[in-house]
């Protein structure tokens, strides 16, 4: 066994806490110690399992992280611990196959899981602010108080997001069509309704149209409505979407999939503002925001010559792009626990509900997300409805049984790719003052918006970081 601990350490997030790692692998024993000590841990080592039951014997563990490849691995581990009189808090670092193995029994002498590759920096910096309790509930960044209208609706804490909703009150303001883009499942029709929200048409109706799901030959009876008479089976008139939105705000989802004969028409709409019922004479005026959606790449579509370029400028005035959620990972904690208590609440489980562990967290943040918002929705709602009511938190092992092939393909694929420090890049020649920004920056992406943390990894004050911030985004570019 190897001790490591540094007398003077630069950070206090660790001190005293003793940790024993147990991994074959030398290099992870080696980043375990270098990420670790620095906080004032404690920290042994070894890469012989079976030494573990002298070394236990010797000394008491907070914490013990413990790299095993297969369920008997874990299985003694647990006899060797049963024996301590102070037994260590049991973190696996563990790969999808032994994951997919784990049964209750092993589940319930575990505090945590991360899948590997692991990266001993944030499992250092999580142990640290749950260790300081106090830490915790300062992962919400404050928002400006016009965005705060936009909750509950609304969750995010990205910069990405925090700017595009920064925006939202300007666009709300204005009578201008609206082009929201993004993949599927990023928010898009929500973001409508929150425009919608924040205008002066909020009394009116918000009225959405799924361009892609009706057919052709009725999609313009739908928007526009007919008169009496104006086919066989017209025993009535008849009022569209646009009618009905009147002093609202349509939404015209799938755009991009509108037939091109309706694109003329509804072209005509924006620039004269009154429509034509179908078999009618006279035009209705009529007075209505227009808000489009689409998941397509719209300019595409015009060089392909799917969609008119003048409606596409039209309706391009103001634009949206919500981004996926693999690149604003720092929403992910925040929207899975939000989906997650939502669905215990569903089901009729009163709060205090059960966490999700700092390794199901880390698991969350690095799936690919293809179906983005509404995919981690129904992932939570899947992992809720079969959470037996427990007293532990939901390991990473309770959320995998719920995710599609391709996710668990994708973690597959990467976790053997070594886990390698991320550095920052400064150029020389780069004044000092622009060095400090760029280090403050990084450090912020790589705790993922989390000033405290970045703060303790920077060993300054939370204050000094937010005085810098401001400084930063005050000055004129
Ligand atoms: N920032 C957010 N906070 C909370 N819930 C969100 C957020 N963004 C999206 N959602 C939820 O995710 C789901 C999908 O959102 P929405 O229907 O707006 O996506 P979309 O972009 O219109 O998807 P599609 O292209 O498939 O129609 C909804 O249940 C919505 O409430
Ligand atoms: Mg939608």
């Amino acid at each position: 066994m190897s001790k490591t601990h540094r007398g003077g350490a630069i950070r206090e997030g660790l001190r005293g806490i003793s940790v024993l790692v147990v991994d074959e692998d030398d290099e992870r024993l080696e980043s375990f110690i270098d990420e670790m000590a620095p906080y004032g841990a404690e920290i042994y080592t070894t890469s012989d399992v079976s030494r573990l039951g002298e070394i236990v014997r010797e000394k008491d563990f907070d914490y013990l992280f413990f790299s095993a490849s297969s369920i008997s691995e874990l299985d003694i581990i647990n006899s060797i611990l049963r024996d301590t009189p102070k037994r260590a808090r049991l973190i696996l670092l563990a790969d999808v196959k032994l994951l997919e193995e784990l049964d209750e029994d092993d589940l319930s002498t575990l505090h945590d899981i991360y899948l590997k590759p692991v990266n001993p920096m944030r499992i250092a910096l999580n142990i640290s602010s749950s260790y300081r309790s106090s830490d915790v509930s300062t992962s919400l960044t404050p928002v400006e108080s016009y965005v705060k209208q936009l909750k509950p609706y609304m969750i995010f804490r990205s910069p990405q997001m925090k700017r595009i909703m920064m925006t939202l009150p300007r666009i709300s303001a204005s009578e201008q069509p609206v082009l929201i883009t993004g993949e599927t499942g990023t928010g898009k029709e929500l973001a409508a309704r929150a425009i919608h929200f924040l205008s002066k048409r909020r009394e009116g109706n918000f009225v959405a149209v799924n361009c892609g799901a009706i057919p052709d030959t009725l999609i313009e009876g739908e928007l526009f409505g007919h008169e009496k008479g104006a086919f066989t089976g017209a025993l009535r008139t008849h009022k569209g979407k646009f009618e009905i939105a009147n002093r609202g705000t349509l939404f015209l989802d799938e755009i991009g999939d509108m037939p091109l004969s309706l694109q003329v028409k509804l072209l005509r709409v924006l620039e004269e503002g009154e429509i034509y019922r179908i078999g009618a004479e006279r035009p209705v005026k009529i007075d209505v925001r227009v808000i489009a959606a689409t998941r397509r790449e719209l300019h595409k579509a015009v060089q392909e010559g799917l969609f008119r370029d003048d409606l596409y400028y039209r309706l391009n005035v103001l634009k949206v792009h919500l981004p996926p959620l693999r690149e604003r990972t720092e929403d992910i904690p925040l929207l899975a626990i939000h989906f997650f208590h939502r669905a215990l609440s569903e089901l009729g489980l009163s709060p205090p509900h059960p966490e999700l562990s700092n390794g199901s967290i880390d698991m969350l943040e690095r799936l690919p997300w293809r179906g983005n918002i509404r995919e981690l929705r129904n992932l939570m709602t899947r992992v809720a409805t079969f959470f037996a009511p427990r007293k532990r938190p939901v390991l990473p092992a309770d959320i995998l049984h719920h995710l599609d092939e391709f996710s668990i393909q994708y973690l597959m694929e990467h976790q053997d790719i070594p886990h390698h420090k991320e550095g920052i890049f400064i150029p020389i020649g780069t004044p000092l003052e622009k060095a400090e920004e760029i280090i403050i920056k990084e450090t912020l992406r790589f705790t993922r918006g989390n000033k405290s943390r970045a703060a303790r990894i920077l060993n300054i004050g939370i204050r000094t970081i937010r005085r810098k911030l401001n400084k930063y985004s005050n000055r004129p570019q």
